[in-house]
C-alpha cells in the first residue's frame, strides 16, 4: 500500500486522482456486504453513525466510487458538490500539492456531472443494497452561471431530485472557487436562503422524516460573522453545521512554490483554525445541533482534539490523499481508545 501511495503521489495531482478513483471503483466491485469499522457510535438527525469519521466532500464529486470508499471503513461519505446542471469547473491546472505542509490548494470550481447523474448513481447504490450502515450525505452547490439571487433555486432543485437517496444534505455556501458564493453566508441573504431551504425540506418530507440539513462554513469568518451564522442556524432549526471548508489564508505556505496559487488551502495549515471555528460554534449552538469538524485532521491526536473542541463527528480529505486508506483505521482506533 505504501508503494502505491508513493506511485500516486509521483503523478500529477489530477492524474493521480483519476487512477485512485479507478482503483476505488474496482475495490467497490468486490462482492459482499460493506460495513463501516465499528467505533464510537452517534446519531445524525435520528440516523445511526456507526463510527464518527466521514469522507469530506469533493473527493467523490459524482458518487462514482461509493462502495469502494465505504470499504475503507468510513462511518459516512459525503459526495458532491453537485449542481443542478453538469459543469466543467475551472481550467487546469487547478489542484496543487504542498507535501512539505501536508496541504493542497485547489480551485476546482465545482466540476461535476450534474444532478441527474448523481441521482442515477445513488439510485444504483441503493438498489445494489451492499452498504450496511455507511451513511451517504450529498453536498449541494449552485451552478457558476446561476445569479446569486437565484441560488436558492439550485439548492432546492437538488434537494427535490435527491430527497429519497441522501441521508443528509449539506448546503455548501463556503467554497472559495465559485465567484460570490461566500457572500451567501451573511446577513439577509443567508436568512432568506436558510428559510427557503428549510421550508423545502419540510415540504419534501411528507410522510417520511425530513432529511437533515447541514450548513458548511468557511474558516475565514470573523467572530461577529460566526455569531450571526449561529443565530440563524439555531433560529431556523438546521440540524447541523460542517466547519470548515478550505481557507483563503496563505501565511503558513507563502514560501512554497505553489503558496500563491489562487483557490482554497486544505490540510495541516487549517488544523488549528478549523478547531477554533468548531469550538466557537459549539459555544453558540444548542447541544442538539450536530457539528462535523473538518480541516487538517491527519492523525488520531488531531481527531481527538477536534472532538474535544465540540465536534460531534469528523471528516477528512487531504490526509486521505497523503496517507491513503490506512488513516481511516488509525483515526477510528485512536478515537475508540478514548475513555
Ligand atoms: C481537491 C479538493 C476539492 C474539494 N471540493 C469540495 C467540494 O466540492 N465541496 C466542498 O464542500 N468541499 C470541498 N473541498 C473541501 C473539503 O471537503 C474539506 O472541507 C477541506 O479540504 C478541509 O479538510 P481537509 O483539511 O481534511 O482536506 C475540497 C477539498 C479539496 C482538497
Amino acid at each position: 500500500m505504501r508503494l502505491l501511495q508513493k506511485v500516486l503521489l509521483s503523478l500529477p495531482p489530477e492524474a493521480a486522482h483519476s487512477v485512485a478513483m479507478t482503483g476505488l471503483k474496482l475495490r467497490g466491485k468486490v462482492p459482499g456486504l460493506v460495513r463501516p469499522l465499528l467505533g464510537k457510535a452517534t446519531f445524525l438527525g435520528g440516523k445511526a453513525l456507526l463510527n464518527p469519521l466521514g469522507l469530506a466532500a469533493g473527493l467523490d464529486k459524482d458518487a462514482e466510487a461509493v462502495e469502494g470508499l465505504a470499504r475503507c471503513g468510513f462511518g459516512f461519505l459525503e459526495v458532491g458538490t453537485v449542481t443542478p446542471r453538469a459543469q466543467p469547473g475551472n481550467p487546469k491546472p487547478r489542484l496543487f500539492r504542498l507535501p512539505q505542509h501536508g496541504a493542497l490548494i485547489n480551485r476546482m470550481g465545482f466540476n461535476n456531472h450534474g444532478l441527474d447523474a448523481m441521482a442515477r448513481r445513488l439510485a444504483g447504490v441503493r438498489e445494489r443494497g451492499r452498504l450496511h450502515g455507511t451513511l451517504i450525505g450529498v453536498n449541494l452547490g449552485k451552478n457558476k452561471d446561476t445569479p446569486l439571487e437565484h441560488a436558492v433555486d439550485d439548492y432546492v432543485s437538488c434537494m427535490r431530485g435527491l430527497v429519497h437517496l441522501a441521508d443528509y444534505f449539506t448546503l455548501n455556501l463556503s467554497s472559495p472557487n465559485t465567484p460570490g458564493l461566500r457572500k451567501l453566508q451573511h446577513g439577509e441573504g443567508l436568512r432568506n436562503l436558510l428559510h427557503q431551504v428549510k421550508e423545502a425540506q419540510l415540504a419534501l418530507a411528507s410522510d417520511q422524516a425530513p432529511v437533515p440539513l447541514l450548513l458548511k462554513v468557511a474558516p475565514d469568518l470573523a467572530d461577529d460573522e460566526i455569531t450571526q451564522i449561529a443565530e440563524q442556524v439555531s433560529s431556523i432549526g438546521l440540524e447541523g453545521l460542517i466547519a470548515t471548508n478550505t481557507t483563503l489564508a496563505r501565511d503558513a505556505v507563502l514560501a512554497h512554490q505553489h503558496g500563491h496559487e489562487a483557490g482554497g488551502l486544505s490540510g495541516r495549515p487549517l488544523t488549528n483554525r478549523s478547531r477554533e471555528v468548531v469550538a466557537a460554534f459549539r459555544r453558540l449552538l444548542p447541544d442538539s445541533c450536530f457539528i462535523v469538524g473538518v480541516g487538517g485532521i491527519s492523525s488520531a491526536d488531531d481527531a481527538r482534539a477536534m472532538l474535544s473542541s465540540g465536534a460531534s463527528a469528523l471528516q477528512i480529505y487531504t490526509s486521505f490523499i497523503y496517507k491513503g486508506p490506512k488513516i481511516v483505521q488509525e483515526i477510528i482506533m485512536g478515537i475508540n481508545a478514548l475513555k
